[in-house]
């Protein structure tokens, strides 16, 4: 036998079947013989190429590449372990089945261990086409799963893409609209002013209606475009300490706790890793919404964390009208509300800012509610950086309520 290669066709057949491309490393032709025929009789329609160094095994491999490689064990001059390496060397992901004369059993595991599909004596070639349908078993779903992975990186690459491209419109439209609103604005302003009670009474009131429509559309410009700031630079993340984050933000939303009657808590909260202006966004939305979206009792907000592995799980609860579970979702959901501005002013953005937050650090944020009892919002932060930095200390007790009694009409600052 050369070792350029030799061919070995279907021979002695039964009811050959399954078309098997195979590659044997066999110095012993009676042996490759025996190998296709014990292939053969087990409904194999094999077309095999014999070789026996590893010159003619690697042109074998690009010229006729196979679907196995059957490798004898001990060869003359190369090693039937040796072909692993090739093939990996050659990126190829072909199944690779010893066919030897003695493989003592830690000798045929240690193979196995290095990459092997499996082995066969050759004295029990019987079970050959079994091992052989099991490997090609393998490496089917072993492709089919590589590619779904692949596909999925490539979906999630593409997802990112138009995310950011989002992003970046959103940014560069909320940012260069405002330029010429501000011109509709200012001179829509001052028609009102000048030509007030000049002209009929109907071109009063449509000055009006666009000068109102006009800084409308500011607010929601001004909301859209902090919203598509939380996403743009790298979060300068370090050790937050949220007992001071919330005295920050009571004392900022002071004006609209005294006025509600609002008694806010919180109680020995733990340090995050994150942005702590970032942070202190979703306190105050949250806190903010609480109060806003009271009933006929005075609000009353608690603020707790529990630990959850790595990270912290927040709970705001208040005791407010509540949210019917079917909104749990579309809350979320930029310029998203339930209720009539009339009724609760705002433009629906807080709550899409707070998830863009918390999903910026990996965690998730929802809502438990009792329409009519009040409502929980519940998100996680990480509790140290990915080197594992954290200082979890639980500065001295925070605890601080808050009360008065009036009615409020503040608005939450962002
Ligand atoms: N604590 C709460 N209790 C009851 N409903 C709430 C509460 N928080 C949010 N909601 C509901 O979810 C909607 C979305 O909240 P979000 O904070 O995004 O908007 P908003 O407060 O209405 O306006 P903005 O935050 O822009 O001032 C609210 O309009 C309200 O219907
Ligand atoms: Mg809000």
């Amino acid at each position: 036998m050369s070792s350029a290669g030799t061919k070995l066709g279907t021979q002695d057949s039964a009811v050959p079947q399954t078309k098997l491309r195979a590659l044997l490393v066999e110095d012993n032709a009676l042996d490759a013989t025996l190998v296709v025929r014990a292939l053969n009789k087990d409904g194999f329609d094999v077309a095999a190429d014999v070789v026996q160094d590893e010159a003619a095994f690697r042109r074998m491999l690009r010229s006729h590449p196979p679907e196995i490689v059957l490798a004898d064990y001990n060869l003359p001059t190369w090693k039937g372990m040796e072909v692993l390496k090739v093939l990996r060397s050659e990126g190829l992901d072909i199944p690779m089945i010893l066919v030897s004369g003695a493989l003592g059993d830690v000798t045929a595991v240690e193979c196995i261990k290095q990459g092997a599909t499996d082995y066969v004596l050759k004295d029990g070639l019987a079970r050959l086409p079994e091992v052989v349908r099991r490997a090609l078993r393998e490496k089917h779903e072993r492709s089919l799963r590589q590619q779904a992975e692949r596909d999925l990186a490539k979906k999630v690459d593409e997802l990112a893409r138009s995310n950011a491209d989002l992003e970046q419109f959103a940014y560069v439209a909320s940012h260069d609209l405002q330029e010429p609103l501000r011109m509709v604005t200012a001179y829509t302003q001052l028609l009102g002013e000048r030509y007030r009670g000049k002209l009929d009474e109907n071109a009063d009131k449509f000055i009006g209606y666009a000068s109102e429509g006009a800084q409308r559309m500011q607010v929601l410009i001004q909301d859209l475009l902090a919203f598509s700031r939380v996403g743009r630079n790298e979060p300068t993340s370090k050790t937050v300490d949220c007992n001071a984050v919330m005295q920050e933000v009571v004392q900022t939303l002071a004006t609209t706790i005294q006025e509600s009657g609002a008694s806010v808590s919180y109680a020995e909260l733990p340090a995050v890793w994150a942005d702590r202006t970032q942070v202190a966004q979703l306190f105050q939305n949250l806190i903010g919404n609480a109060i806003k979206f009271r009933g006929e009792k005075p609000p009353v907000v608690a603020v707790q964390a529990e630990a959850a592995g790595e990270r912290w799980q927040f709970s705001v609860s208040d005791n407010g009208i509540g949210i019917a579970s079917e909104h749990a979702e579309n809350i979320f959901v930029v310029f998203q509300r339930l209720h009539a501005r009339t009724e609760y002013p705002g433009n629906g953005i807080g709550l899409a800012i707070c998830k863009k937050i918390v999903e910026r650090y990996g965690g998730k944020i929802w809502m438990e509610s009792q329409p009519g009892q009040g409502s929980t919002f519940k998100f996680t932060l990480p509790a140290h950086g990915p080197d594992g930095k954290q200082e979890v200390k639980a500065d001295a007790k925070h605890d601080s309520k808050h009360g008065a009694r009036q009615d409020s009409k503040s608005e939450v600052q962002r």
